[in-house]
């Protein structure tokens, strides 16, 4: 399985920034993707998806959404539809990213059902989990993965028979995002181990691969890139600007 690195844009560029940072960066990303055979994944904001669709569309680089609806269609203000994602040709789609969990009070019953409409609509999704910074301190750091894992578990379930895109779980504590602070990388090591045996006692794991999310730059990468069960980064921050996000898919 290929190495991924997810581009989390957020909201840091507008439009025609968005455009812009493909149209000058494509090629040689793309060169980039070739040489070290690894997957790239561009996520901007709704608006710019179509149009960097289109410009990437000679590339190998992959493009995903930041959020998707939890319905298909119907009467939801604002919303964005799994089925219009497939129809653009978005291959990937993030869901439950602590910042949507926060301002936009999304619970794990409504990210479930956003992850049953993307497999069925065969697009990859990257279901982040995490605890906050009082979890953790408080040591209730596997408890509260356990508790937002039953709920991905309890969806893949009841779709086991329909699926074979890859699901992508990103391990995102919420204190280490745009903070500067990372996870210890042997904390995370077995962490990610004792995650992968609770949910491998549960369902098929073939499908399944994991990634972390939280204050990755070139300056850290190199001391989490071995860890084994760890197929790729979330980058925010870091993947804006197209030197540092070179840089850090080069150390990888
Ligand atoms: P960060 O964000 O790399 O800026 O910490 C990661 C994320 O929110 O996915």
């Amino acid at each position: 399985m290929n190495k991924i690195i997810i581009a989390n844009w957020k909201m840091q560029l507008t439009y025609k920034e968005s455009l812009d940072w493909c149209n000058s960066n494509k090629n040689e990303l793309n060169k980039i993707i070739k040489e070290k055979l690894i997957n790239i994944v561009i996520c901007p904001d709704y608006l710019s998806l179509n149009s960097i669709i289109d410009i990437v569309s000679l590339t190998d680089i992959k493009i995903g959404a930041q959020d998707c609806a939890f319905e298909e269609i119907g009467a939801y203000t604002g919303q964005v539809s799994s089925l219009s994602l497939k129809e653009i040709g978005c291959n990937y789609c993030i869901i439950g990213h602590s910042e949507q969990r926060l301002y936009s009070c999304q619970d794990y019953n409504i990210i479930a059902k956003k992850l049953v409409l993307l497999v069925k609509n065969n697009i990859c999704p990257i279901v982040c989990i995490g605890e906050t910074l009082e979890e953790y301190k408080s040591g209730k750091t596997l408890q509260t993965l356990e508790q937002q894992i039953n709920y991905i578990i309890k969806a893949l379930d009841g779709i086991k028979n329909i699926y074979n895109t890859k699901i992508y779980i990103a391990y995102e504590p919420l204190w280490a995002i745009g903070t500067g602070k990372s996870i210890n990388p042997q904390e995370l090591d077995l962490l990610i181990d004792k995650i992968y045996n609770y949910i491998s006692t549960y369902i098929d794991t073939k499908n399944i691969y994991f990634l972390y999310g939280g204050s990755i730059n070139s300056d850290n990468i190199e001391s989490f890139k071995n860890i084994t069960k760890i197929n790729g980064f979330l980058l925010g921050k870091a993947s804006i600007d197209f030197q540092k996000l070179k840089k850090i898919v080069l150390l990888y």
